[in-house]
């Protein structure tokens, strides 16, 4: 069972101040070194990452003796020395996108209300969440820092983190072994104790719960950012093994709009870009699902001249969709005709061989959705069709007759493989643990159970006016009389725990 907390957070981070606008910090080193695209990781947040040269690609980071120019040690990364400094220009460069995690960052730095906290993280590690670490140090928190992606590591930006003592361990491709080698090192280190995790998946939870679980009687709370990780806390709290509370970040209003409808407006035009060079105007497509993401994906497209057509089984979704000018259909209605497809539905097989065997010739598809299966990748794996891959993540399939289908990342999620996620979003999810931490690890005894709860309200509304200043958005106050009238504290929060935004 979800608990939802209203309550004020016990730290007063200004909650209620004017929003004010930040200063762009300048940059203050240049590097020469060469932008190159990363990778697809699964399911991270990628963005621009120098990997290394290959040479250094057979030696394990675990077998080099790591220091940095100070003479610290205790940290294992790809290369401190060649890559921290071109690291450090990607971490300014996203602090630029990151308004609301470094106002959090300047409010709270003197409160520090994260003095004492001792903070095993396992997350992504990209310039954006090196912007959240360098958050949580500034507010007073003592870090040890694993990846939670063995693909997703930039290593110039864990260098970077290195080069200023931060205790990191991780790099771009390391072993499932390395893996949990690196997390141990967080976890398990000589004179430090952990009292908060911050997972994104669950891996650092669920090894202190295996390995050290005598470690749980010093923490204070899991604050969890993905999908999967939250179901293995609910999972843990249902089966009485969750002995601390955990707030769910993924659930909070303002990471799942920004996920799952601004993010891929902009995503599905950048992937499709990206991957197939398309002109959209005039074109054709369909998406399947209407929820919030199909919503970004149907939006983003038709802003861009395309005809959209949309297929739901959810007669308010379908009804939505009509509203707002759709054309709702089913697939095999406009299957022939369309250039685009683009699946958006978390559920399988959506998309058929039957469907693809009557796709015109040409015809893009892609998956948005969490699971490769909405497309039927396994059905194109017959004698009769002829696989050419074409460009990383962009396959051609041919049938026996010449048509040609345009499939984008093997149907896996196309913008986390194609594109990359803007770090305005990050910052909305970044401001969001960092707030969830805060109010975990000054929380009064007693205040949460050992339970998974959301992120209360009032901080997702904090979260939300964080970012307000970056559009010069002004909000209208309540007047006491219009306070009363509503029933509203003047400070919000403003809508019940119900209210669907
Ligand atoms: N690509 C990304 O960056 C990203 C971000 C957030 C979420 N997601 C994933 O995208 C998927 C959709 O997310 P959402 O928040 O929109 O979910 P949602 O549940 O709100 O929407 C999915 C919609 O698909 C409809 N649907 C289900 N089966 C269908 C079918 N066979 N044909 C047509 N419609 C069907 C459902 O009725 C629903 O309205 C999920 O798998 C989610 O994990 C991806």
């Amino acid at each position: 069972m979800q608990k939802i907390n209203s309550e004020a957070p016990v730290c007063d981070l200004g909650f209620n101040e004017k929003h004010e606008a930040i200063q762009p910090e300048a940059l203050k080193i240049a590097s020469k070194s060469r932008r190159r695209s990363s990778a697809a990781s699964t399911c991270s947040f990628s963005s621009a990452c120098f990997t290394g040269s290959s040479d250094e690609d057979d030696i394990s980071p675990r077998e080099k003796r790591q220091c940095n120019s100070r003479g610290y040690t205790d940290f294992c990364v790809k290369n401190v020395t060649n890559h921290h400094a071109f690291g450090r220009r990607e971490i300014e460069i996203a602090e630029q996108e990151m308004p609301g995690i470094m106002t959090l960052r300047r409010r709270a730095a003197d409160d520090k209300p994260l003095k004492n906290a001792n903070i095993v993280g396992c997350t992504h590690i990209n310039a954006q969440t090196a912007v959240l670490i360098e958050t949580l140090i500034k507010l007073g928190a003592s870090v040890r820092w694993a990846a939670c992606n063995i693909y997703s590591t930039q290593n110039a930006v864990a260098a970077a983190l290195a080069e200023v003592n931060v205790p990191i361990f991780a790099w771009r491709g390391e072993t499932e072994e390395e893996f949990w080698w690196c997390l141990d090192n967080c976890v398990n280190a000589d004179g430090w104790q952990p009292n908060m995790i911050l997972d994104d998946g669950g891996d650092a939870t669920h090894l202190m719960w295996k390995k050290y679980p005598e470690l749980f009687k010093g923490i204070k709370g899991i604050v969890e950012e993905s999908i999967t990780g939250v179901h293995r806390l609910y999972h843990m709290s249902k089966t009485g093994k969750l002995s601390v509370p955990a707030i769910n970040v993924n659930d909070s209003v303002t990471k799942m709009k920004f996920d799952n409808f601004y993010s891929i407006r902009e995503s599905i035009l950048d992937s499709l870009k990206r991957a197939t060079d398309v002109l959209f105007g005039g074109k054709q497509v369909v998406v399947c699902g209407y929820g919030d993401v199909g919503k970004g994906c149907a939006k983003g497209l038709r802003a861009q001249g395309c005809i959209v057509y949309v297929t739901e089984i959810d007669p308010i979704c379908a009804l939505q969709a009509s509203m707002d000018g759709f054309r709702v259909v089913k697939l095999n209605e406009v299957i022939r005709n369309v250039d685009i497809v683009v699946t958006a539905t978390g559920n399988k097989h959506v998309v058929t061989r039957e469907h693809m065997d009557r796709l015109k010739h040409g015809c893009i598809v892609c998956n948005m959705g969490h699971s490769n299966s909405e497309i039927d990748i396994n059905s194109l794996h017959t004698p009769e069709l002829t696989w050419e891959r074409v460009r990383s993540q962009v396959d051609h399939i041919f049938w026996p007759d010449g048509k040609m289908m345009v499939l984008l990342a093997e149907g896996r999620l196309v913008n986390l493989s194609c594109s990359t996620i803007p770090s305005f979003v990050v910052s909305v999810t970044a401001s969001a643990q960092a707030l969830a931490l805060i109010e975990l690890y000054n929380a009064v005894p007693g205040r949460y159970k050992s339970d998974v709860y959301l992120l209360p309200k009032k901080m997702d509304e904090y979260v939300s006016s964080l970012h307000l200043p970056t559009f010069d958005a002004h909000l209208t106050e309540l007047t006491d009389e219009q306070a009363k009238y509503l029933g509203l504290n003047k400070a919000g929060p403003f809508k019940p725990n119900y209210y669907r935004y």
